[in-house]
C-alpha cells in the first residue's frame, strides 16, 4: 500500500494512541446501555467509563469539579453552547479578526435577539494584542470568545493576559481551545479561563465527534437542546444541575471513552514533551519552506509562538491545485482553502483563495518533513 502523509492534524489528529483504539474496540464490543439511564451492570460500567473520562478531562486542565465538564460532538458544539447559553438580548461581546465560523457564526445569528458583538483586528500575522481587547470592551460587554490559537495560522494567543483583563472588568472569558488542548499547557484557574471549548478529535487524540466545555462555578447556562437526562425524569424542563443541565439525548460513550483515552495518554507523556515535538517539527518545516523561492508562509513563522499548523502558497499557483498535487503524487494529506475561519483569511490577506495548511502532530517525524519540504520544493519547479 502506498504510504500515506498525514499532516492535517489540525483538522482531526491521526494515528490515534494504540490505547485508544483498544479502549473504543473494547466499550463497543462489552459496555451495553446509555450512561445513567439503566440500572443494569452494562449500562452501570457505560456510566463509568463517562465519569472516568470527565475525570481525565478535568485533570488535564486543572479543573476543580469534573462536574463542570460538558461533553459535546465538537468545539462547534461547545461554543455554540458557550456562546448562546450566555449572552442575553442586550449583551455585547469581544471576540477578534482571527476566528473560526465556529465563534462568527453564532454571534453573528445573536445580532437578531439584539446581541451585539465587537471584532478586534489582529495583525496580518494573526497577533492579537490585549490591549486592543481593552479598548473594545464597553459597559454593556458581557463575554471576551477568543480562539487560544489560530487554525489557519496557529498563532498563539496571550489567553492569560486577556483573562486578566476580563477579571478586571467583571467580564467573563470564553476560550476556543480547539487548536490547542492536549498540545499546550492549559490551567483554566492560571490562565484565568470561565468557559473551555475544546474538541476531542484533535489534541486529545479523541474520536470525531466528541468535544466538550468547561462552565466555571459561577456561570448558569442556559441549554440550547433540550431532551432527557435520565436523572429528573419528572421535570418538563431541564435540571439545573451540571452536566446534564447540557447533555441531552444518548450519549457517545465509545467516542468520549477513547476520548478519555486519548487524554490519559497525554497525561502519561506530558504536554511540554508534546508541546516540545510539535516544535521541533514546525521549526523545521517553516526553516525548510522558506528556502523555496516562491514559497509565502503566513503566520508568525515562529516555531514558538505558533502551533504546528503552517500556511503558505506558493506564487503564481492556485492553492487548491498545490494541494490536489501533494496528495495526488506525493501522498501528502494537507487541507487548502478558507479553514473554515474566512475572517482570518481577511485578516492575513489571503481572502478568497485561501493557502494550503500543513499541520503536523505527535506522531509526525522529521523525515516526514523533509519529504513535505521537497515535494513542496518540487512543486514549486513545476
Ligand atoms: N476546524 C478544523 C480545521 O481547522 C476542522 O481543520
Amino acid at each position: 500500500m502506498e504510504k500515506l502523509i498525514y499532516f492535517d492534524n489540525a483538522a482531526t489528529t491521526f494515528p490515534k494512541p494504540e490505547e485508544v483504539y483498544r479502549k473504543v474496540d473494547h466499550i463497543l464490543r462489552n459496555v451495553g446501555g446509555n450512561p445513567g439511564r439503566s440500572g443494569h451492570r452494562m449500562a452501570l460500567s457505560a456510566n463509568r467509563v463517562v465519569l472516568d473520562a470527565r475525570d481525565s478531562v478535568a485533570r488535564l486542565f486543572n479543573i476543580e469539579d469534573s462536574s463542570r465538564v460538558v461533553f459535546t460532538s465538537n468545539t462547534t458544539e461547545a461554543l455554540n453552547i458557550g456562546i448562546k447559553g450566555f449572552l442575553k438580548p442586550g449583551d455585547h461581546a469581544v471576540t477578534s479578526s482571527m476566528e473560526h465560523s465556529a465563534v462568527t457564526r453564532p454571534l453573528k445569528v445573536l445580532e437578531r435577539i439584539n446581541v451585539r458583538h465587537t471584532k478586534v483586528k489582529c495583525s496580518p500575522e494573526g497577533v492579537l494584542e490585549p490591549e486592543d481587547i481593552k479598548r473594545a470592551i464597553r459597559p454593556d460587554t458581557k463575554l471576551i470568545v477568543i480562539t487560544h490559537a489560530s487554525n489557519v495560522t496557529g498563532t498563539i494567543n496571550p489567553v492569560r493576559e486577556i483573562g486578566e483583563i476580563a477579571r478586571e472588568k467583571g467580564i467573563k472569558l470564553l476560550v476556543d481551545a480547539a487548536q490547542t488542548g492536549g498540545m499546550l499547557p492549559i490551567d483554566v484557574e492560571k490562565d484565568n479561563i470561565d468557559m473551555l471549548a475544546c474538541a476531542g478529535h484533535k489534541g486529545l487524540f479523541g474520536l470525531q465527534g466528541t468535544g466538550f466545555l468547561y462552565i466555571a462555578p459561577d456561570i448558569q447556562l442556559e441549554p440550547i437542546k433540550e431532551g432527557g437526562t435520565g436523572g429528573n425524569p419528572e421535570m418538563d424542563v431541564m435540571p439545573n444541575n451540571l452536566p446534564e443541565r447540557l447533555e441531552a439525548g444518548t450519549m457517545n460513550t465509545p467516542g468520549i471513552g477513547g476520548l478519555g483515552e486519548g487524554v490519559e495518554f497525554i497525561l502519561r507523556e506530558g504536554v511540554e514533551k508534546i508541546r516540545r515535538h510539535e516544535v521541533a517539527l514546525t521549526d523545521r518545516l517553516i526553516k525548510g519552506l522558506l528556502d523555496i523561492k516562491q514559497v509565502i508562509v503566513y503566520g508568525p513563522k515562529d516555531a514558538n509562538k505558533q502551533m504546528a499548523v503552517v500556511s503558505f502558497n506558493l506564487k503564481g499557483k492556485d492553492p487548491s491545485d498545490v494541494s490536489f498535487v501533494l496528495d495526488s503524487s506525493f501522498g501528502i494529506m494537507a487541507r487548502v482553502g478558507l479553514h473554515c475561519a474566512p475572517d482570518a483569511h481577511r485578516t492575513i490577506g489571503t481572502f478568497p483563495q485561501g493557502t494550503v495548511r500543513l499541520s503536523s502532530g505527535y506522531f509526525n517525524t522529521a523525515e516526514e518533513v523533509d519529504f513535505v519540504v521537497s515535494a513542496v520544493k518540487r512543486i514549486s519547479s513545476l
